[in-house]
């Protein structure tokens, strides 16, 4: 196999750390069954894994209880249940323009069942103002919740802000953390989050399958699933105790152990170690690209407040095309369209150009990596138009 250069970690982290496929081959081997449902040893065993790993996450997110760390399948889950179980017909809901569609389709949906929706714009640097957020309060809002970190523009909001005002206006506050997590600092205290949804996929450096949420203390989301969770089986209804309240079915215990893997190699190199060097290697790309004639950058005017995710077009083509010869001239993977993120794009004013073309950098990633992008980007720019 060629040597390809990935640069699609927006997507999803590739490679993951040796430590990941080590740990997951030794416990799938060793250990793979229904955890927590019987007494025989093997059960204890990944059951323990399952614990350790909701006592990690509990730790990474500064929350206090194990318990209050459910596990879903990814982002998308974990978000569609704290959408669908924080808000009835009659709610109204605050939300932003720089959502993904698992947060703006799962709302788009409620709308239809009498749930109003405000989406707050975010401005020409990409951030959202939290004071245009509290302008949208409303005696029956019920939940405010918002993208941490753009997965098209790379902007990290100012959750910390947003959250204050929402807990001085007794408002329960979510966040989407599918890209920020194992990257920038996640603090429930600190940043006054009531909810946190996780996918395991991206810079927590673990399989796909396996994400989550953490509810903090004094919130509560209704279940709107229900099913086994392997204690107290005679209960007819849902159990309302946590973690089972969010559980439903045999979990992924091998994505548990991969997570556990993953976020154990985060901490191990340090989030803010693994984030300045990702961050090094978006300078040198963001200044390449901007040199190149002919291509323009979305919100980069700095990096400040970003993670390492950077969309752009070649004027006069169409981003897929730049990303097919990315690919198939110079190997590197990237994601062009819309992103998942269709307002964001619609803001850009890049809709009507089939979206951006996005570079995601992860851990991974070198300076030859990134060099070696701008050189392929300043070769296509140039192409004369008929081959544009
Ligand atoms: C900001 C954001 N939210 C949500 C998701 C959904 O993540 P998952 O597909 O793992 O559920 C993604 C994934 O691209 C994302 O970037």
């Amino acid at each position: 196999m060629t040597k390809m250069i990935f640069l699609d970690n927006g997507a999803t982290s590739f490679p993951k750390p040796e430590e990941v496929y080590r740990f997951m081959d030794h416990f799938f081997r060793n250990f793979g069954v229904n955890p927590g449902r019987s007494g025989y040893d093997l059960c204890m065993e990944a059951g323990l894994v399952v614990e350790e790993t909701r006592k990690l996450l509990t730790d990474f997110f500064h929350g206090t209880d194990p318990n209050r760390l459910c596990f879903g399948y990814n982002s998308t889950d974990a978000l569609n249940l704290i959408i669908s179980g924080m808000l009835k017909p009659g709610d109204h809901a605050v939300s932003t323009m720089v959502e993904h569609n698992s947060v703006l389709r799962p709302l788009y949906h409620l709308r239809k069942d009498g749930v109003d929706v405000d989406l707050v714009p975010f401005d020409g640097a990409g951030f959202v103002d939290p004071e245009e957020i509290r302008k949208k309060f409303r005696p029956n809002t019920r939940l405010v919740i918002v993208n941490h970190a753009s997965n098209v523009i790379g902007t990290v909001q100012p959750v910390a802000a947003i959250g204050r005002l929402c807990r001085e206006a007794g408002i329960p506050f979510a966040i989407d953390a599918s890209q920020s997590a194992g990257k920038v600092s996640i603090d429930m205290e600190a940043q006054f989050l009531d909810v946190v949804a996780f996918t395991g996929h991206k810079s927590l450096l673990g399989p796909t399958g396996i994400g989550g949420l953490y509810v903090r203390e004094g919130i509560e989301i209704r279940h709107t699933r229900a099913g086994g969770t392997g204690v107290r089986s005679a209960v007819k209804a849902h159990l309302d105790e946590y973690p089972y309240r969010l559980e439903y079915g045999t979990p992924n215990v091998m994505g548990i152990a991969g997570l556990k893997a993953g976020v154990s190699w985060v901490l191990g190199k340090g989030l803010e170690a693994v984030h300045h060097e990702e961050m090094r290697l978006a300078g040198i790309l963001l200044e390449g690209l901007k040199a190149i004639p002919r291509v323009t950058t979305y919100c980069l005017d700095s990096l400040e407040d970003h993670i390492a995710v950077l969309s752009f077009n070649v004027e006069g083509m169409d981003a897929a095309d730049v990303g097919t010869m990315l690919d198939v001239d110079f190997g590197i993977a990237c994601r062009t369209g819309l992103h998942c993120a269709p307002l964001v794009h619609e803001r850009l004013g890049t809709d009507k150009v089939h979206g951006a073309v996005r570079f995601g950098i992860g851990p991974f990633n070198t300076e030859d990596h990134v060099r070696t992008a701008v050189v392929a980007v300043g070769k296509i720019a140039a192409l004369p138009p008929k081959k544009r």
